[in-house]
Formats: C-alpha cells, structure tokens, sequence
C-alpha cells in the first residue's frame, strides 16, 4: 500500500511468488464497486487474463495470494482471498487452521454459510464474528482471534471500512514487510519486495503488524508493542530473474560453479589452511564434543544430509543419523543435550523441519541451521548456522541448492575432523585445496551438456529409470531420481547398487534405462560388476564415470565422465549430469519444469 496502483504490484510480486505455489491466484482491491475480489483456478497469467475484463481497477492499497492447495482442489471459489460474510473483510491466508473443523461447526450454528472448502474462509469467517460478538477493533478481533487458532498462519487483511489499514499476523508461516518511501509491501519472501525497497522487517511468530496511514506497528498477540528491527536485503534484483535463459533451472544448473564459490568464498583459505565459518565459532567445542550428530531435512536437503553423513564420519569419526524431518517429529526421538542437530533447508521454512527443530531443542540438543534463505524462520528457530549463499532459487526442483548445502556440510566435516585430530595436517590441507578447485570442476563437468541432451532424447519416452550408485554416490542416485521425477513425471527409483540384487534386479529388462554413478572411488569395482549384472540381463546402461575411464565405456551404451576429484566431493560433479538429463527429458516431454504439476518450493504446511 502507498501512492501507486497497487494492481500491477501485486500482480508482479504474485509472479515472482508463484514459485512457492500455484494452483490458483487472486487478488482483493479498493476499487469503485468497494471492497473487490478477482480470483481464478491455474497461474498468474489467467488471473491476469480474467482481470483484464474489468477495465480500470484503481486501487492504492490491494491484497494477492497465489496458493498450493491443501484444503479442498484447486478452483476458482477455493482461491484466496476470501470474503467475511459481510464482504466488508478479505483475508489471504498461507498455512493451515488444524482445528478449523471445530471452528466451522460452531460457524455453522450461528448461521454463516461457507461457499469454499478451505480452512481460510473459515478463519477470517471466525474474526468477523469475534469481531461481532465483541463490538471491538478489526485489530483487536484479529488478536482474540489468533488465541483460538490452532496451526500455521501468515494472513494479510483488508477492511472495506479502514481503507486506509492493513492487518497481518503470522505464526509458523514466513512473512515479510518491505519498508519504502510512503509505501509498504507485504509478502512471504523477499523477492516480489526487492525492486521497491531494501529495507525490511521479519514478522515474528504471535506478531501483528497493523500498517495505518503508511505508519507501521508491531504488536504481539499480548497486546505488546515491539520495535520493528529493519533488516536491509543483500539480494540482488538480476538474481531472481531468468537472465536469458529459458528456465529457472536451466540457469540455477548452470550457475553452480559461481554459487559454490560464493559459498566457500570468506571461509575457505586452502593456501593457508584457513577454514572459518562464522556461525560455528560458538559451538564449535559443542559440535566437537558431540555424541552424536543428527541431520534433519526434507526432500533434496534430506539428500544432502545423507551426504553428510559420510562426510561426518569419514572425517570427524563422530556418529550420524539422517532423518526426514516429517518422521522424526512424530517418533519421540531419544535425543539430548550431547547430540548435535543440523537442520537443513533450502527455503528455511518447510514446516516439518521446523517443528523437528522446535522437538530437538526442547530436549536440550544444540541446533545448527544450513540454509539458503536469509532471514528465514528455521535460520532464526537455530541456535548458530551457516547460510549457503548460494543465491535465489526459484525453480521448484533444488540444483544449485544441494549442491551449496553439500559444500557447506563439507567445510563444517573438515573443520571438525581438524579440531577433533581425526584427520591428519597433510590430509586436511590436500582436501582443502581440492575442495577449492570444485567451482572450475563444475564448469567443466556442465559443458557436457550437449551430450546429454542427446541421451535424453533417446530415453524421453521411457516408463521408468533406475539410479544406482554407492557410498558417496548413493545419495546422488536418490537425488537423480528425486530430479526426474519431480519434473518429468517419469517413475524412477534410487538404489544403492549393491542392494538392486534384492529387489529391483527383477525390473530389468530392455525398456529399463539404468543410470549408473560409476566414479573412479573404493567402490568402483563392485559398481562395475553392478553394471555388468544390469548388462546380462539386457538393461541400458547410462553411466557417469570419473574422466579417462575405459572399463566402463566398454559395457554402458553411453558414458558421460566428469572431472576426476576426491571421493568425498564426487557428489559436487556427479549430480550436475543427472540434473541436466532430468532438464532437458522434461523439457523434451512438454513438462513445466520450474512449476511441476502438484509442487510447491517451499512447504510451509505438515
Ligand atoms: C519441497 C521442494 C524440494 C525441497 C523440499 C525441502 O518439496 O519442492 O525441492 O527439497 O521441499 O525444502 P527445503 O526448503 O527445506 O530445502
């Protein structure tokens, strides 16, 4: 809200947002009619089409949402905002109302009739009538109001009678306030916020922001002021665009060699033998002393967790265990104050690995934070982290991301076998100084992109794939299936090689295409026998090798070799290929790559 239209503002920002959901979208404006909402089924683009039938729709203050579905399927009456019975409210709500059943029923009784099936309408339904019963303030029924919610809320309202006033609140969902010149802006992130101002507040959890007459106040749910802490945006405008390149994808594939640099840079000084990471200094003598690691994440951060675990190990000799966030939350996990958690998040918001940080602290474990987004809620749950800095991502399927999550687990490995004297003076400066030449391993291990194109185009009609790989490799096989199936929609699975005996071997045949990571490392030779296994029994064979390689070459029907480097950052040059081969099969299909059908960047619900 400020001096300009707000129409194309919010229509822009619900662009760049769209990324984190896009099932529907819609708007709520101040317009001549009063009090207007414009929604529709599918993207931005069709709101954008159905709002062009209304003309001149002048408004200085508006809401938007674009939305991932969770109550009720993607159509036009379920997209938000949504109305108060009176229609003198329109709300927009991210997250999920867990007691909205009960508070429905209740609704119900007293006469309000829903038109939608979401959990939202009956929450801004359940302000209007505190708000009735009450006699009070918008403000001051938002507040009663969010005492009674049960579950994750970012919600932005707009009052018909206070044309001049917004009202937000969050718990659980992200929300952030851009701070311009006689303007505000509201949204779930930064990037629809940075081409107006640098400048922004976080909400915090139990926090109302009542933006009057351009003056912003923040309130918690107690009714007690705080002092809005203005935090200024390092983004750049260039990174959330697509600079040329025809997806997000494509140009987040092709930035790694830069965005594991950005990663490294300041804190890895391989000549010196310097590795400092800011956010470990504190409890470093913590992570050393620890009896255990837990690594907690979901999806392909998960991945880079079981990466980790290698590393962790391999380097510092201290136990780990890997677990899905979502699974670990509701398992009452034995865990105390000598375990050492690593939370991992691209986005910094996914609402399992949250409330899996929220559990391990409870216990008394200390809480390390890896995450790309800054600012964001899991960054702020953690006791210490390290961001990844490896820029905006925006398309739905995580590249540059895993890969930067990978290099900062790699340093924290490094850092700690150093300390802990589990790995040798000699030793750490060679993996110091091999770690530093990955960025220009990357770059040469992309320009095999025309390859690969090539093999795509021979296996784009394929059913199924199967990944296999071992050690280092494994989670990589289970990342280049994660990949191709997020985008392609093409059933793939990820095994270890070793385990395909037991179980997948009985898939194979022809029609199965087999993506072999076969790196020069301690397991070669048995992946190789891997591979003759899938060869009898007529599988094809694509497999990624370590440069020079000609065992190999001799049994797969097509070999793609990547730089050669040290075991434990085989995974850095490895996935590059499989995440262009699931690029260039999905693009071949027709598949919208950077919005896959059914997902979401960052899943802010359970
Ligand atoms: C979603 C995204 C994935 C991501 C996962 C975990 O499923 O589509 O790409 O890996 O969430 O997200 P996070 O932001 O916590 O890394």
């Amino acid at each position: 809200m400020g001096e300009r239209e707000a129409l194309p503002i919010i229509i822009k920002g619900l662009k760049r947002l769209e990324y984190r959901g896009y099932d529907s979208a819609g708007v709520a404006l101040l317009d001549k009619e009063g009090l207007s909402i414009y929604k529709k089924k599918g993207k931005v683009s069709e709101l954008e089409n159905h709002l062009a039938k209304f003309g001149d729709l002048g408004s200085k203050i508006g809401i938007g949402h674009t939305r991932w579905a969770t109550h009720g399927e993607p159509n036009d009456v379920n997209a938000h905002p949504h109305y108060s019975s009176n229609e003198k409210f329109a709300m927009i709500h991210n997250g999920i109302i867990e007691n909205y059943d009960v508070l429905k029923t209740d609704l119900i009784k007293k006469g309000y009739e829903f038109r939608s099936e979401t959990d939202s309408e009956v929450f801004i339904k359940f302000i209007e009538d505190v708000y009735v019963n009450n006699y009070c303030s918008l403000e001051e029924a938002v507040r009663l109001a969010l005492h009674k919610v049960v579950g994750a809320y970012a919600i932005v309202i707009m009052n018909l009678e206070e044309p001049d006033t917004l009202i937000a609140a969050r718990k659980g969902s992200p929300l952030v306030i851009g701070v311009g010149e006689d303007e505000y802006f509201l949204a779930s992130d930064a990037t629809p916020i940075i081409e107006y101002t640098n400048q922004v507040v976080y909400l915090d959890d139990y926090e109302i922001a009542v933006i009057r007459n351009n003056k912003l106040q923040i309130k918690t749910i107690e009714n007690v002021e705080t002092n809005p802490y203005i935090n200024q945006l390092e983004m750049e405008l260039e990174a959330i665009e697509k600079g040329g390149y025809e997806h997000f994808m494509l140009k987040e594939i092709n930035e790694q060699p830069r965005s594991i640099a950005d990663c490294m840079r300041g804190r890895l000084d391989a000549k010196n033998g310097r590795l400092v990471l800011g956010g470990l200094r504190d409890y470093l003598n913590k992570f050393q002393n620890a009896e255990r690691i837990i690594i907690t994440a979901c999806g392909t951060s998960w991945h880079a967790g079981l990466v980790a675990e290698y590393l962790f190990e391999e380097f510092a000799r201290i136990p780990v265990e890997v677990e899905y966030a979502s699974e670990f939350r509701y398992r009452n996990p034995v865990i105390s104050e000598k375990d050492f958690v690593i939370a991992i998040s691209q986005s910094g918001e996914t609402a399992d690995t949250l409330a899996a940080i929220e559990l391990a602290k409870s216990k008394g474990a200390t809480i390390f934070g890896v995450c790309n987004v800054v600012g964001s809620s899991i960054a702020r749950a953690t006791h210490a982290g390290s961001y990844t800095h490896a820029g905006p991502e925006i398309g739905v399927a995580s590249t540059k991301a895993f890969t930067a999550q990978i290099s900062v687990l790699a340093m924290m490995a490094l850092k700690l076998g150093y300390q802990r004297g589990t790995i040798s003076e000699a030793r750490y400066m060679h993996l110091l100084a091999e770690l530093e030449t990955i960025p220009s391993k990357v770059e040469r291990a992309l320009k095999l992109n025309d390859k690969i194109k090539e093999i795509a185009w021979e296996y784009k009609d394929s059913r199924n794939f199967l990944y296999l790989g071992r050690g280092y490799n494994f989670p990589v096989a289970l990342e280049g299936a994660l990949k191709l199936k997020e985008i392609s929609y093409i059933h793939a699975e990820g095994y270890p090689a070793a385990e395909m005996k037991h179980g997948p071997i009985a898939l194979i045949d022809q029609e199965m295409p087999v993506v072999f990571i076969a790196t020069k490392d301690s397991s070669y030779e048995k992946v190789v026998s891997n591979i003759q296994e899938v060869k009898a029994r007529k599988g094809r064979i694509i497999a990624v090798v370590t440069e020079g390689d000609t065992t190999v070459k001799h049994m797969a029907d097509h070999t793609i070799e990547i730089p050669e480097t040290e075991e434990a950052f085989v995974p850095l040059l490895s996935v590059i290929p499989l995440q262009q081969l699931s690029y260039h099969i999905a693009v071949m299909r027709g598949c919208n790559v950077d919005q896959p059908r059914n997902l979401a960047k960052s899943v802010t619900v359970e």
